[in-house]
């Protein structure tokens, strides 16, 4: 059907901020709204797609029609996109994931008593390059959120995580990435070719994407 090309397709967009607790009081986490990826799930929606939706804390309202899955630690946001990967046709890795995480997590409150305090920190799992490893016949999207290199470290990104295309961000550029409501895309696929796009609003990117990975589908 023409006016619902992804209808019949499954569709599991991660969006939002990891969040990794020290104690009982306090979590090492980014600037991430969820913006990007509930624009992503919306315009899926809208497409036709089954559409899962899986966040970490935003103060967004899910788009109608998705299932929501809320999850708060980056170990919480793999379980739930691992178990649910074989029945996915899509698969967009909008959330900006913490890379790293508190080695020990506080059973109690750190109380107020040193002048400093050093928290160790380890990675996390990183969840796109497990996606990457056991992907069978799902369309693999991923982000990358640079400040510099773009090109290189983006490229890097779809190759070392086997990725089906990529979505570039400068996170550094004014109007463009964490927080507000536009970005400024430049799409990699791994074909070798490229697509950038001017700055739009985070509504109209969800679109282009979709549309790239639609053609890569062949819908
Ligand atoms: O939420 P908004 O305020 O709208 O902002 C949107 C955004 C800037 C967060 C979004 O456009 C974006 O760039 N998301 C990816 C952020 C990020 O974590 O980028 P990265 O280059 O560090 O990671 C690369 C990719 O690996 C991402 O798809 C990320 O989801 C994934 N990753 C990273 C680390 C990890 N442990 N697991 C992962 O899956």
């Amino acid at each position: 059907e023409h006016s619902k090309p992804l209808q019949g397709k499954n569709v599991l967009i991660t969006a939002g901020p990891t969040r990794e607790p020290v104690d009982p009081v306090r979590y090492f986490t980014n600037y991430s709204s969820g913006k990007m990826g509930y624009a992503i799930a919306k315009a899926a929606v809208a497409l036709g797609a089954n559409v899962t939706l899986v966040s970490g804390p935003t103060a967004l309202t899910p788009p109608p029609g998705v299932t929501f899955l809320p999850v708060e630690s980056t170990a919480e946001m793999l379980e739930a996109v691992l178990t649910r990967y074989d029945n996915q046709d899509v698969v967009v890795k909008a959330a900006a994931v913490a890379d790293y995480k508190p080695k020990r997590v506080l059973s109690q409150k750190m109380k107020k008593k040193q002048d400093e305090w050093t928290v160790e920190l380890e990675k996390t799992t990183d969840i796109l390059a497990e996606l990457g490893k056991r992907k069978q016949h799902q369309l693999l999207v991923g982000f990358a959120a640079e400040t510099q290199d773009v090109e290189h470290y983006a490229k890097d990104k779809l190759e070392r995580k086997n990725l089906d295309m990529i979505v570039a961000n400068n996170v550094a550029q004014e109007g463009s990435g964490f927080s507000v409501d536009t970005n400024e895309i430049i799409i990699y696929k791994k074909d070798g070719s490229k697509q950038a796009f001017p700055l739009l609003a985070k509504e109209k990117v969800a679109y282009e994407i979709l549309e790239v990975a639609m053609d890569l589908m062949g819908r």
